[in-house]
């Protein structure tokens, strides 16, 4: 199966999907890393395995639709069975979702519905609960607000900063986001009234 992964960070996640990826059995190859922004480590991280890359920032088009427009554009012209938003920090438009919204996954380091948005870790901090954790979920045309495809915990400890937290929490995100993006290319999926189902 084809993976396009989209970024605009560090990369750890992608990291850990070429990790996997290496493997055949995996199932899944990633065929091109997109991202929203210039100078990024997730940029690095594709060029040094070998896996082509293209950069559509928002700024470089003169409205956002274009920008969405474009992004489609690049995306499809790698016919990817499943896009994966890996830390990519832009929400899409209509067109995008038109296009891939049953096949475009976000991971996200909270336990949706709680905490969505940027600040994951330090929400959950600052509400002051004891579990903590990551969502891997379909993107809708909401912020964070898609069908679950799966869930892990960790746990706050009393001495957490947002810093440790963030690097527990995203641990186990990895190991996450490896795990179930095999297990949807490799067994497929149906989604019944959110109901995510991995046959
Ligand atoms: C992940 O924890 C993701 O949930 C959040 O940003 C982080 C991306 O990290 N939205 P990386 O770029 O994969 O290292």
């Amino acid at each position: 199966a084809r993976l396009v992964v989209l970024v605009s960070g560090s990369g750890s996640n992608l990291q850990a999907l070429l990790d996997a990826a290496a493997d055949p059995a995996y199932g899944a190859t990633v065929v091109a890393v997109g991202a929203d922004r210039d100078g990024i480590a997730g940029l690095d991280r594709a060029a040094a395995a070998g896996v082509p890359t293209f950069v559509d920032s928002v700024k470089a088009y003169p409205t956002r639709d274009d920008w969405d427009a474009a992004l489609t554009a690049h995306v499809a012209e790698h016919k990817p069975d499943l896009i994966i938003s890996a830390g990519f920090l832009k929400l899409v438009g209509k067109r995008f979702l038109t296009s891939f919204g049953d096949r475009y996954v976000n991971t996200h380091n909270a336990l949706l519905p709680a905490f969505p948005g940027i600040h994951g870790p330090r929400d959950a901090l600052a509400y002051g609960v004891k579990i903590a954790g990551a969502t891997l979920f379909f993107v809708d045309a909401g912020v964070d607000t898609g069908p679950i495809i799966a869930q892990v915990s960790v746990p706050v400890l009393d001495d957490d900063t947002e810093e440790t937290l963030t690097e527990r929490i995203k641990e186990a995100e990895r190991r996450q986001l490896v795990e179930y993006v095999g297990r949807l290319v490799r067994d497929g999926w149906t989604i019944t009234d959110r109901k995510v189902s991995i046959p």
